[in-house]
């Protein structure tokens, strides 16, 4: 399982090493720089004329080291140091000394040139605690600026470990090598643009103290995914892999409706039947003849209760509109249902109007998938406060409400109380289009009822939409991939799962 941390779950990490096991910071501090040279030297980073720029933190620290290294391999360095004097910490004055032991020269200031080999970004690392202002700013735009390759050690200078966030300005690097454990910051908001090719050493620093912790990110491997993948026996019928309820489509809405059910048998789901409003029955009936097709022009109790009576699992919101309509069925089917229920899209929407239902659903297995907009009108947070705090908040959310929750970015979330919160790594820019959500909702929906526990379902849906867009990408290309095309990767996904 692949840990993310942030800055605080770093710092505790580096302190138990150091105090716990009394491994000395200096000696880490060696191991990071060696490390740091290490992968200069693998990947053939042209090294004929070297910039390393320092802070005054332990970060700085570090980068007076590389250069002493490289320097010791008579390689032509600069190292520039733009850190205040009076936050110098020890191991950082003492890296300093070693540097100038060796003969090497500091210069206090700004490099001057505007071209070298590379340029070695050792201003912040996890320490960053604010926004990078004045002289800082000044410094790392004109790091930008400057032509050779970017290298960045531990984390780019102004880019936060715990939020991925720029704060006021960052470095924005061609390679990031990040110590012992990856920062959640390096994958979410501007993280993955900032930090370029990220290379994680092992130094020494233990995880101990930290791997139990279930504050902590994690990643599940393709072998854990594998092993969810349910049994499909020869002897088995339509009824053994689950019936799905998909409550979706309003007028002129119903390619929602068709990407969700369609998507659901792709992943297997023995029997789909689409509640939609009663305009997009001849289109369904086309799109989608294996569906069974039922269709309302208005509420009707009865027939919906026993709609969810025949379910295992229900999907509902994918273009269900914001009509008084949409609000009795929601309303209804929250109320009632006693199977795993996923909603998504205007089913979030209308939620968000009607905040009390949420108060309903708590352990009745449902699942949200909102996107970031979705989840600000949830939780009345703005999107902007949430990229900035989203694993407190969504943690605090379906832990508030008793929900498995996947919040939708470019790398998405998901919450539940059993499992903590898990990111998933799969999925490309290709996917975002119009349809995608649908497909996931349809995707989640589909190991719902093939007996998934519902954080299960989601996790594991999560990651075959992603790898079908990863797939369809490859052989289509980043701009064409649609929708519909998500839904055809689903079988190659699962294929390759299998291998
Ligand atoms: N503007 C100006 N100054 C700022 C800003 C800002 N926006 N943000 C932070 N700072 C300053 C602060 O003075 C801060 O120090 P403070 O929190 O004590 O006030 C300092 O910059 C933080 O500097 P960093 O170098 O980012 O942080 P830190 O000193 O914690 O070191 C670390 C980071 C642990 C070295 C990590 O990034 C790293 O490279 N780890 C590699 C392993 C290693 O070397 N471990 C041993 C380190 S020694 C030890 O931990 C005691």
């Amino acid at each position: 399982m692949q840990l993310w941390v942030n800055a605080a779950q770093m710092k505790a990490a580096d302190q138990y090493t150091i105090q716990k096991l009394e491994v000395p910071s200096l000696e880490l501090m060696e191991h990071a720089a060696q490390a740091c040279v290490q992968v200069l030297e693998d990947e053939k980073v042209d090294l004929s004329h070297v910039c390393v720029v320092c802070g005054s933190g332990n970060n700085g620290g570090d980068g007076f080291a590389i250069a002493r290294i490289l320097q010791n391999n008579s390689y032509s360095v600069e190292t520039f140091c733009v850190g205040n004097p009076e936050h110098y910490t020890e191991e950082t004055q003492e890296q300093m000394h070693r540097l100038q032991e060796c003969g090497g020269k500091i210069t206090y200031g700004m490099p001057q040139e505007d071209s070298y080999s590379v340029i070695i970004d050792a201003v912040f690392g996890v320490g960053l605690s604010r926004k990078v202002e004045g002289r800082y700013r000044q410094v790392i735009e004109q790091m930008n600026r400057m032509r050779g390759t970017k290298f960045a050690v531990d984390i780019p200078s102004g880019l936060s470990a715990t939020t991925g966030c720029i704060l006021g300005c960052a470095f924005k690097a061609d390679y990031t090598v990040t110590f012992q454990l990856k920062k959640i910051g390096l994958e979410l908001s501007q993280g993955r643009t900032m930090a370029g090719r990220v290379i994680v050493p092992d130094i020494g620093i233990s995880t101990d103290s930290i791997c139990e912790d279930q504050e902590i990110v994690r990643t599940a491997g393709k072998d854990i995914y594998r092993k969810m993948l349910p049994d499909r026996p020869e002897d088995s019928n339509k009824g053994t892999y689950g019936r799905l309820l998909v409550i979706a489509g309003s007028k002129g809405m119903a390619g929602a409706a068709y990407l969700n059910a369609h998507a659901a048998y792709m992943t297997g789901a023995g029997l789909v039947r689409i509640y939609t409003s009663s305009d997009n029955r001849e289109i369904l009936q086309t799109l989608l003849p294996e569906a069974v097709i039922t269709t309302y022009e208005e509420y009707n109790k009865e027939e919906l209760l026993s709609l969810l009576t025949w379910a295992d699992g229900v999907c509902i919101g994918s273009g269900l509109g914001m009509s008084r309509l949409s609000e009795k069925i929601l309303k209804t089917v929250i109320e009632y249902v006693k199977v795993p229920c996923l909603i998504d899209a205007d089913g979030l929407n209308l939620l968000a109007e009607n905040k009390n239902y949420l108060n309903q659903m708590a352990e009745r297995r449902f699942v949200i998938t909102p996107h970031m907009k979705e989840m600000s009108r949830l939780t009345g947070i703005s999107v902007e406060e949430l990229k900035a705090d989203r694993i407190q908040i969504l943690k605090d959310f379906s832990s508030r409400y008793r929900i498995t929750c996947v919040l939708k970015d470019s790398r998405t979330l998901i919450a539940s109380e059993e499992k903590g919160i898990r990111m998933n790594l799969t999925g490309n820019s290709a996917m975002a289009k119009a349809g995608s959500g649908d497909v996931l909702a349809g995707v989640i929906s589909g190991w719902m009822v093939q007996g998934k526990e519902a954080e299960d379902a989601a996790e594991l849906g999560t990651y075959i939409h992603g790898l079908s867009g990863d797939l369809a990408k490859f052989e289509k290309g980043v701009y064409s991939v649609m929708a519909r095309d998500l839904i055809e990767y689903i079988s190659k996904a699962l294929m390759k799962l299998e291998e």
